[in-house]
């Protein structure tokens, strides 16, 4: 019997949205001979079906429960999965610039800013705008920023992916050990006593299995200015050498289309799907899960029927 497909399931209790548990599912792979023949289908209803039955039946049916994932927008089979099982695409994110960009930058050994010729495109007044950036420390000042970007149509989605950036942990793990060996920060662009975002900076990332040896911002902005901001203050503020922002909504296509500087390298949107957990236990027969390592939520399915 051969592993015919992956994927990772993990969620946090604590993680509620609209007063359901959030479930979360990426890295999902189909062996490449296998793709086209309804393996990806599967492989996700009985991902579902499993995360269902195991949770409801530990919690005695009472918590409600919704899945979270994210693809390319350019991935047609991954969304067609998601459209057969009827998840609903949700919000999109931008990754900026994209990662064969930040990679040519790290080959070249040359600052991201150096890559391409930016002295057009950083004019006195953004300059002077991305002087604005504060530092905030608390979880307090963290979780008013959050809301007061919310009533301003920010949905502030990556936290919720990237569980060590999120409100409630943030001001905690800003003083763990593993926050200060990244150089973890956040800061708040107040302008005007308006707020106009939120940035969580990972300035080294230390991850064993997947070290990317660049800084990463997640980055919660309302308008391109705000978006244009992030990048001259990294570059100047924080002197940082080679990094990728990811922008929450409400930023969109047309924003950084419209940015003399944001457009000059490509960027890459990713879509988040969403499902609503109900009749999750319908979906999933003929499959096999199996749990390969339970204290990390991961999963590997594997298909009876494969040799
Ligand atoms: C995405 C992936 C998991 C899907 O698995 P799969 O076994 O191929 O999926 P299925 O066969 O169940 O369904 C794919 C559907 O997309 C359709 N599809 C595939 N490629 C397509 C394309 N280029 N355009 C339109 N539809 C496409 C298939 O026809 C099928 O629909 P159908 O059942 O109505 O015919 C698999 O292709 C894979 O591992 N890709 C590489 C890794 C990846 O991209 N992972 C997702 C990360 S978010």
């Amino acid at each position: 019997m051969g592993v015919a497909a992956f994927v990772n399931m993990r969620w946090r209790e604590r993680h509620h949205n609209d007063n359901r548990v959030l479930f979360f599912f990426d890295g999902m792979r189909v062996r490449e001979s296998l793709r086209g023949n309804g393996v990806g289908t599967l492989t996700l209803s009985a991902a579902m079906h499993a995360i269902s039955s195991t949770y409801r039946m530990s919690n005695n049916h009472k918590t409600r429960i919704a899945l979270l994932s994210v693809t390319n927008p350019h991935n047609k089979a991954m969304r067609e999965v998601f459209h057969k099982l009827r998840w609903t695409s949700h919000e999109v994110m931008h990754v900026w610039p994209t990662p064969d960009i930040v990679l040519d930058a790290k080959r070249r050994n040359m600052r991201l800013m150096e890559v391409f010729d930016e002295s057009n495109s950083i004019t006195a007044p953004l300059r002077e705008f991305s002087k604005q950036w504060t530092a905030v420390f608390t979880e307090g000042q963290i979780l008013t920023a959050m809301k007061l970007l919310q009533q301003q149509g920010a949905s502030y989605q990556r936290p919720l992916y990237y569980d060590v950036e999120s409100a409630e942990c943030a001001s905690t793990f800003l003083k763990h050990k593993l926050a200060l060996a990244e150089r973890r920060s956040v800061w708040r662009l107040q302008i005007d006593g308006q707020l106009r975002g939120l940035i969580f900076v990972r300035e080294i990332v230390v991850e064993q299995s997947e070290p990317c040896k660049h800084s990463l911002l997640s980055a919660c902005v309302v308008d391109a200015q705000a978006a244009e901001s992030c990048i001259v203050f990294a570059t100047e503020h924080l002197a940082l050498d080679v990094f990728n922002v990811v922008y929450d909504t409400p930023i969109r296509s047309h924003h950084i289309s419209q940015s003399k500087l944001l457009s000059r390298v490509p960027s890459e949107p990713f879509v988040i799907y969403r499902h609503d957990g109900s009749q999750c236990d319908k979906v999933g027969v003929n499959m096999e899960c199996t749990a390969v390592e339970p204290q990390t939520q991961r999963a590997r399915l594997i298909r009876n029927d494969q040799p």
